[in-house]
């Protein structure tokens, strides 16, 4: 186990924001792991959390506490049958490692889900998506550690109650459990997930119709780094908000004075894309002090050098505000603050 005190977290969030936080631990095995929840429980007073990569948070002040941080590595075979392979994997495992390796493996179901920035616990813990899949299709069951008690604690797919970015572990087990190891279904015949509209899109482009395993996971690198900013060049976090779900009877209002608003119809109403609301009231590309939205996708908000949390709140509450005015929407942010 690592201890860093008063420890710059520059490296641990893509946004490349510069706080620090009191305490740092990482740790790479379960039982590294119970010594630091003992280290915790000498500082009942302090705050904790417990980070992946850092892809999906913005630090908007110094941390008065433990960052955790998992070095658990390692996939090995879990089970299966002749249908599908069971993997079992360090929650601290680069994300999109896992993925690359389950392609030339030919372990298939997770392409669309490459080069998603981010480790395979909080992948578990968030839900991952895009290109109309989201990780919680292939997750068997998440293997954790309960922080007040240390008790080993497994959580079927039910139990872990997946939603649109969101799990148990997100809403009312936050902070409650720690993950070890994920394990993922998945399966030994390639059945592509092609409908989503930016990857029609680009196979129509390349003439391409059935692409293999290599070919998709290709595809999707591919788009994402056309969109995208890479966190090395210019800090970000992906999506700054979620894309929200609004009634039917605001969607149709709202399609009366926009005819081209892009638009998918959901369980509960019509999702309609916050980069799309955020375009419209002309943020796209539009720089705010030290930050800016992404040129390319205006769902994405980017540090463009030496960025505060609060340079980022700054320009996401100018964004809401105008979204609000114009659609009648609350955006709500994806990214988590801290
Ligand atoms: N759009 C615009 N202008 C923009 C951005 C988007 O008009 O600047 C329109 C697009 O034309 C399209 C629609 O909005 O009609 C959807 O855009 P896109 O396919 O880029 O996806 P998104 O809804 O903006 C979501 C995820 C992404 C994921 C993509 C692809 C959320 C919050 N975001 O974005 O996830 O990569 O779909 O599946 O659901 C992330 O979570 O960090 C992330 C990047």
């Amino acid at each position: 186990m690592k201890v860093y005190e008063n420890y710059s977290l520059l490296h641990h969030n893509t946004f490349g924001i510069d706080a620090r936080c009191r305490r740092f631990i990482e740790y790479e095995t379960a039982d590294e792991l119970h010594e630091a929840l003992a280290v915790l429980r000498e500082h009942p007073d302090e705050p904790f959390l417990h980070i992946g990569a850092g892809s999906n948070l913005l630090f908007t002040r110094d941390f008065p506490g433990t960052i955790l941080h998992s070095a658990i590595r390692g996939v090995d075979m879990a089970g299966g049958n002749a249908d599908t392979v069971l993997l079992r994997v360090g929650a601290g495992e680069v994300w999109d490692d896992f993925v690359a390796r389950c392609v030339s493996r030919h372990l298939y179901g997770i392409e669309n889900l490459s080069l998603i920035p981010g480790e395979v616990g909080a992948a578990a813990v968030q839900n991952i998506g895009a290109y109309g899949e989201e990780v919680e299709k292939f997750i068997d069951c998440v293997e954790t550690i309960e922080v007040a008690s240390g008790k080993a604690r497994v959580f079927t797919h039910d139990e872990c109650r997946y939603g649109y970015r969101s799990s148990f572990f997100k809403g009312e087990g936050h902070g409650r459990y720690v993950v070890t190891h994920v394990v993922f279904r998945l399966s030994c015949r390639f059945a592509p997930v092609l409908s989503y509209g930016a990857l029609q899109k680009e196979m129509e482009r390349r003439g391409m119709h059935n692409p293999t395993a290599e070919e998709l996971r290709r595809l999707v690198v591919d788009i994402r780094r056309a969109k995208l900013p890479d966190p090395s060049e210019r800090g970000n976090a992906g999506s700054f908000f979620v894309n929200p779900v609004v009634s039917e009877e605001k969607y149709r209002e709202l399609a009366a004075r926009y005819p081209d608003m892009p638009h998918y119809a959901m369980p509960g109403g019509v999702k309609i894309p916050a980069g799309w609301m955020i375009e419209q009231c002309g943020w796209k590309g539009r720089p705010l002090g030290r930050t800016g939205v992404h040129d390319r996708q205006a769902l994405v908000l980017v540090n463009l050098g030496g960025a505060t949390g609060s340079d980022v709140v700054a320009l996401s509450d100018a964004i809401r505000s105008d979204v609000r005015d114009r659609f009648g929407i609350d955006l709500h942010p994806e990214v988590n603050f801290i």
